[in-house]
């Protein structure tokens, strides 16, 4: 008993966990409806209710003995695993550590089947009228390993990562409804949509969905599929990237850099790149039995798996956003000697900076730069702006080129510092209400933080 608890330790932490496994089971049971029910963050109920094709009680009664899985057969299944579980241990885990109460049907026998188990001892089953599919109610986990209950954090925060992991799954099966339940709170109910964008829209909201950029590449039997930022506004923090192998939601160390590297010049001082991609990948190719909470891959080799992201995302922004690398003619070399030609050349490859291009023919170089009114001689003075990026000036020194976004915001930043000291902060309250779109864990922050914003 001691060892099946300690084992269990392994993939059940927290009510994060329960959820992840029991969302897991149901999707692996071709549900197109989950409901996720919670009291107290998870600790006191998570309760998993799916319309999937359910168990024949032959199958209710082994389901919680360690290593009995429907989904895989031998060993050599586990290199072609289709499903999100393998392993047969979450629910034996689950119930080593709590009340659970499994009712399910599979519609075709009689009866459904109910089974109680507290800890190791099964308390009761029985049958009962349920409809084809699976519920499954964890009670008070932990109450058996207080060490471990002891280490359970804040309700809130509990809860928190169970809206992330939520968010996870619904941005992969759009196709399937998901809902969450807090106490007598409904956080979210997302219907049934037919395709990835559309789910993007019910979780994050239009303003999201405007900013993203489709990613849609080939090869062999690899593919990219998803969204991700349309340059340059991007993310505050890296909290938008999520990557989904062979649709499991995965962190993974080659898949994060090759994104970023594929956006770096690309987007605004401080901005990260906001990804939701989905990677195809040969079955063969990528081990998912690498984690106990199967939270990471390792890919046989990681470089064409680099490789394919990074060309991916390059690929996808260079065609929506024109640009072009430019590098002097042989005569130029130092630079373009603009009086002269007028213009200079953009060729398609090759290294060197890239400005932008306009679509349909090569700028000219007065086209990058927008003088302004005719000023007096003072210094400094303004020559013009660069790329809706830059002010360039210059002065008895020399030439000055001014991040005027950054410039921008120290003004404001001065600004606010000089209101903050008087302590005279503006307070206006808006004619037409204002509406922001959250998503449900921006959500629970706001709420959290609603003291400070009054
Ligand atoms: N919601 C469900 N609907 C139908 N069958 C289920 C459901 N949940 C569990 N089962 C059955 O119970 C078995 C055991 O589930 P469990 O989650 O313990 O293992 P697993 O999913 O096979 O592997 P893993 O431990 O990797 O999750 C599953 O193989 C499946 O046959
Ligand atoms: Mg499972």
């Amino acid at each position: 008993e001691i060892s099946l608890k300690i084992a269990a330790g392994e993939v059940i932490e927290r009510p994060f966990s329960v959820v992840k496994e029991l969302v897991e089971n149901s999707l692996d049971a071709s549900a197109s409806e989950i409901k996720v029910e919670l009291l107290s963050g998870g600790k006191n109920l998570v309760k998993v209710t799916d319309n999937g094709h359910g168990m024949r009680r032959e199958d209710a009664k082994l389901c919680f003995e360690r290593h009995s899985t429907s989904k895989i057969r031998s060993v050599e299944d586990l290199s072609l695993i289709a499903t999100l579980g393998f392993r047969g241990e979450a629910l034996p885990s689950i119930s080593a550590v709590s009340r659970v109460v499994l009712k399910t049907s599979d519609g075709k026998e009689e009866k459904g089947t109910l089974i109680e188990k507290e800890g190791e001892k099964i308390i009761q089953t029985s049958d009962i009228a349920f409809p084809l599919g699976t519920s499954v109610e964890v009670r008070d986990l932990f109450f058996n390993l207080p060490a471990r209950e002891k280490f359970l954090r804040s309700d809130r925060s509990e809860l928190n990562l169970i809206v992330k992991f939520m968010t996870f799954a619904s941005i992969a099966y759009p196709e399937v409804r998901f809902s969450l339940i807090h106490g007598k709170r409904q956080l979210f109910d997302y219907p049934p949509v037919s395709s990835l964008k559309e789910r993007i829209f019910q979780v994050f909201g239009k303003s999201l969905l405007e900013r993203l950029l489709e990613i849609d590449y080939k090869e062999d039997d690899r593919q990219l599929y998803g969204y991700a930022s349309l340059p340059p506004a991007g993310h505050r923090d890296r909290t938008l990237q999520l990557f989904y192998v062979n649709k499991r939601p995965v962190r993974d160390r080659t898949l994060l850099a090759a994104l970023n590297q594929a956006y770096r010049g690309f987007l605004e001082k401080d901005r990260y790149a906001e990804a939701f991609l989905f990677l195809s990948y040969p079955y063969t190719e990528v081990d998912i039995n690498v984690h106990p909470a199967k939270a990471e891959v390792r890919f046989k080799d990681s470089r064409p798996v680099f490789q394919l992201v990074y060309r991916s995302i390059e690929q996808a922004i260079l065609k929506e956003k024109g640009v072009k690398k430019i590098y002097p003619t042989k005569e130029e070399e130092m630079g373009f000697r603009m009086e002269e030609k007028g213009r200079f050349r953009i060729e398609e490859e090759r290294g060197a900076p890239a400005f932008m291009r306009g679509k349909e023919r090569q700028r000219e170089w007065k086209d990058l730069f927008t003088p302004l009114a005719k000023q007096e001689e003072i210094y400094p003075h303004v020559l013009g702006q660069y790329l809706d990026i830059y002010i360039v000036a210059c002065s008895e020194e020399g030439l000055i080129i001014v991040d005027q976004h950054n410039a921008h915001e120290r003004i404001l930043f001065e600004k606010y510092e000089e209101i903050d000291k008087e302590k005279k902060w503006p307070q206006k309250l808006a004619l037409l209400p204002i509406l922001f779109e959250l998503s449900p864990s921006q959500l629970l922050s706001f709420e959290n933080s609603q003291a400070l914003l009054e």
